[in-house]
């Protein structure tokens, strides 16, 4: 059956991927294109609604981004910012440079009743250089900001619309129900994208893809590998193994509760790779974080080399990848931070065919195929763990102690958080160990020791955080209770710093 498609076209914007989710809220499947495959794929995928995104470049600069707007005709359209500028520009009106860059909160000072832009109570999210001068025609004004003229424009016989603010964005109050409206009811979709749909047509799909072949699931024990195998063990139940390597670098008891969780609830069929002396030895004197990340996907590759003989039979790879993973590894716009190591090519021997069941949607959406697909909320409600794990939070060389107390610090911070009830708001917390040394007193003895960072945030995809506002009091109990029952730990501080420009991990 074929989805309604929104299609958003990528001018490397930092809320592009938020767009996309705002629209999959709303039901509309969504897909992100780079502006420069844009024409290709609008023109043999005819969308149902097409949204600009946003981007750093500025309309006027020679050789900025562009859009062929014929192939708009007939497709409802949102421009959101540099798309907005890109329409008027492109159509006829003029854009100038600000004096000023417009950043942050600001009110409309007008708005038309009954436009689109009427929807957008409350504060809006501005962040922009240049600005609209003058409208192309056929379009009308329908909101200002005391700085900005045109903050909004639309073209009612053609059904498309120009914002300069930033709908997508959690500040901008009337956000979503003015992007529900272009959605449902400028563009008139139907919304007919959900966790339903998704797992009758993907079981098809994935049935059809592997017939009467075994597949063999690789699984971290975290939402996206578990969820991948529930639904290929749904589609071919007999043919599935999935096998977990344990490389040591896994907080503490984790091992166990993977296995547990595994074997009693997602399938029964698991086999566990004890690997941590190859994965310590690989990482021995290693500091350099893209090195760690590095060896340690070699090492993955070679701890499947090893037990190859348990899965010969399989010829099928299940992967949990999801579409962030697939946009950020794929986008000729972004910046590479770091090398995720769960995207990339197989060696030559393992020669199997792989499939990512899961590419197409975003983490909370896997959550919610989880759930239809019954799994308990002990699964689907795992926070997310570093495919590297223990790894990235270990500042320095990674050694066996070393990793015993970053477990220790991490057990006893998250015990004080489910007991205090504050884990229940948190996206992600963690202990991490730092490779300075400070002194310190204990007892009557001069300490010379390491500091543990404590991290947890607040987030809605990873994609931006913030530091959780957690009390004091419980900040100071858990770093007394560090200090007093972690070895070789004499101080500890908790991370402030929102992302961006800090990412959640420290590596
Ligand atoms: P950052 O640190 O970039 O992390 O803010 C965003 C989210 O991704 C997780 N993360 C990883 N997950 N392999 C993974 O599977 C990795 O190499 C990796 N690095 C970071 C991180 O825990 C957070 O949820």
């Amino acid at each position: 059956m074929r989805h309604e498609v929104v299609t958003v076209v990528d001018f490397g914007g930092q809320y592009t991927q938020l767009i996309a989710r705002r629209a999959r809220e709303c039901g509309c499947y969504s897909e992100v294109v780079p502006w420069q495959q844009a024409p290709a794929k609008i023109a043999s995928a005819r969308p149902d609604a097409i949204v600009l995104s946003g981007g750093p470049r500025s309309t006027l600069e020679p050789g900025a981004p562009e859009f062929d707007f014929t192939l708009a005709d007939g497709i409802p359209l949102l421009g959101i910012c540099y798309g907005m500028q890109l329409m008027s520009r492109s159509l006829g009106g003029e854009v100038e440079p600000a004096k000023d860059r417009e950043y942050g909160r600001q009110s409309l000072s007008w708005k038309e009743p009954g436009s689109l832009a009427g929807t957008l109570e409350g504060e809006v999210w501005m962040s922009h250089g240049d600005r609209v001068l003058s409208l192309p025609p056929g379009f009308v004004k329908t909101a200002s900001t005391q700085s900005c003229e045109y903050a909004a424009m639309e073209d009612r016989d053609r059904r498309w619309v120009g914002v300069q603010l930033h709908p997508e964005v959690s500040h901008t109050e009337g956000g979503k129900a003015f992007l529900e409206r272009f959605f449902r009811e400028v563009a008139g979709l139907r919304g007919d994208w959900s966790a339903r749909a998704f797992v009758e047509e993907a079981t098809e799909e994935v049935r059809a893809r592997i017939g009467s072949r075994k597949a063999l699931c690789a699984v971290s024990g975290g939402v996206d590998s578990s969820v991948a195998a529930a639904l290929v063990t749904r589609a071919v139940p007999g043919q599935v193994t999935c096998v977990f390597v344990d490389h040591g670098l896994l907080r503490k008891g984790e091992r166990e509760q993977v296995r547990r969780m595994f074997t009693e609830i997602v399938h029964p069929n698991l086999i566990v790779i004890d690997a941590a002396r190859q994965f310590f030895g690989a990482l021995a004197g290693v500091t350099d974080p893209e090195e760690k990340r590095k060896r340690i996907g070699a090492e993955f590759v070679r701890a499947f080399e090893e037990h190859k003989a348990e899965f010969a039979e399989c010829e099928v790879l299940v992967q949990g990848t999801l579409y962030p993973d697939v946009v950020e590894s794929g986008s000729p716009t972004a910046a590479k931070i770091k090398t995720h190591h769960n995207v990339g090519g197989l060696p030559e021997w393992m020669r199997m065919e792989v499939l990512e069941p899961l590419r197409w949607l975003f983490k909370d959406e896997a959550r919610a195929v989880g759930r239809e697909l019954g799994l308990p909320a002990e699964v689907v409600e795992r926070e997310p763990f570093p495919g590297p794990g223990l790894a990235v939070r270990i500042l320095g060389e990674v050694t066996p102690e070393r990793v015993k107390t970053v477990q220790e610090a991490d057990a006893i911070f998250r015990e004080e958080l489910k007991s205090s009830g504050a884990s229940a708001g948190v996206w992600q917390s963690y202990a991490a160990l730092l490779d300075v040394r400070s002194v310190g007193v204990m007892g009557d003895n001069r300490t010379y020791e390491h500091p543990i960072v404590l991290r947890a945030v607040d987030s809605e995809d990873a994609m931006t955080a913030r530091a959780a506002p957690l009390g004091f009091g419980l900040l100071e109990h858990v770093a007394t209770r560090i200090v007093n029952e972690v070895p070789g730990v004499n101080r500890v501080l908790y991370d402030l710093t929102s992302k961006p420009p800090a990412p959640i991990e420290w590596e």
